[in-house]
């Protein structure tokens, strides 16, 4: 009895640290969004005329893969943006990699 309740417990806490940290992943997206290139991704893609990453996330035609593709290379009036991504205060502090950072990212815009 004692153990199962000892498992229960620590199935509880997993489950409260899981979406602790799902929070964070979350929160560090959306200050890369508003602080990249000091005014933040929304300065341009929150205008109708630039693409629209959260519609095109849903419409099925940004997956994570191009999302990172372009972030690396930029693309036309696209920036290249991976060092001022990399450079952010959050992302130092949080300690993430590219990888880490790209997907806080990716999650943010697809939940905005
Ligand atoms: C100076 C304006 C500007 C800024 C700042 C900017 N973008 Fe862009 N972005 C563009 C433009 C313009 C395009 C369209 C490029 C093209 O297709 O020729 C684009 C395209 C993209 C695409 C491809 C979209 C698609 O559906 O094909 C992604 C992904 C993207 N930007 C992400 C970001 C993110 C994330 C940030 C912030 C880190 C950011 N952009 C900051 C102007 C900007």
């Amino acid at each position: 009895m004692k153990k199962s309740l000892g498992t229960l417990a620590g199935i509880v806490l997993i489950a409260l640290s899981g979406s602790a940290l799902a929070d964070e992943q979350l929160d560090i997206g959306k200050k890369i969004y508003e602080r990249a290139f000091g005014r933040g991704c929304g300065t341009c893609h929150d205008i109708a005329s630039n693409p629209q990453l959260a519609a095109n996330i849903k419409a099925g035609t940004l997956d994570r893969a191009k999302f990172e593709q372009i972030l690396r290379e930029g693309k036309g009036g696209m920036p290249k943006a991976m060092d001022e991504i990399m450079k952010q205060k959050v992302v130092e502090k949080a300690g993430y990699t590219e990888e880490l950072a790209i997907d806080a990212l990716y999650k943010y815009v697809s939940s905005k």
